[in-house]
């Protein structure tokens, strides 16, 4: 597995695992059902952001991953960071190579933190992982988010310094 950085024609292989993952609306803050253009226009990063992907030997895209900074101005070194892995790749270690990747990235790039801001805490495959790469729950937003299966749900906000 290789993480590049995403190129236009990337988009055609993220946008059906990207829009299953927001229809499945346990996971993310943003709308179930966005246009297609919306979508690529929030994860197609400019800079100073950045969009990777995870391919395989073969070219297939397995997981995206996309950040930069978190605010702007004073407070733009500390950076934030999002993750797709598609569904049928998942628990393959995908997950934690982009997470380190972004980590390492954001270390180069020189920022001083990175921030997860909406963590659902029943998605608590990603808690684990963030936890394990040194991410610490700061605070945890009551009822913040309503999933599908088990309603008002708290949001983590999650970080590290670098
Ligand atoms: C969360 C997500 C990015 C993880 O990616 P992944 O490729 O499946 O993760 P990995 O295979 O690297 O596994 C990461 C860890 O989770 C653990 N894990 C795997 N499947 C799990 C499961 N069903 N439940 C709990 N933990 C699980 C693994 O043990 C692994 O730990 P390890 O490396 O110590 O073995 C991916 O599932 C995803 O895209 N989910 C939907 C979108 C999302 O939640 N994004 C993150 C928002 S904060």
């Amino acid at each position: 597995m290789e993480i590049r950085d995403a190129v236009p024609g990337d988009w055609p292989a993220i946008w059906p695992f990207l829009r299953q993952i927001l229809a499945d609306g346990d996971t993310y803050t943003l709308p179930r059902h966005p246009t297609e253009e919306w979508a690529r226009s929030v994860w197609m990063q400019e800079p100073p952001g950045r969009t990777v992907v995870a391919v395989e030997d073969d070219g297939t895209v397995l997981g995206s991953a996309k950040f930069g900074p978190n605010h702007l101005g004073p407070a733009s070194h500390v950076s934030t960071a999002s993750f797709m892995v598609a569904p049928e790749h998942a628990g393959q270690g995908v997950g934690r190579a982009l997470g380190e990747h972004a980590v390492e990235q954001a270390r180069a790039e020189g920022y001083r933190a990175m921030q997860f801001n909406a963590v659902v805490e029943t998605n608590t495959r990603a808690v684990a992982l963030w936890q394990s790469l040194g991410f610490e729950v700061m605070t945890t937003l009551p009822e913040a988010f309503r999933h599908p299966v088990h309603g008002y749900v708290g949001l983590h906000i999650m970080y590290r310094r670098l």
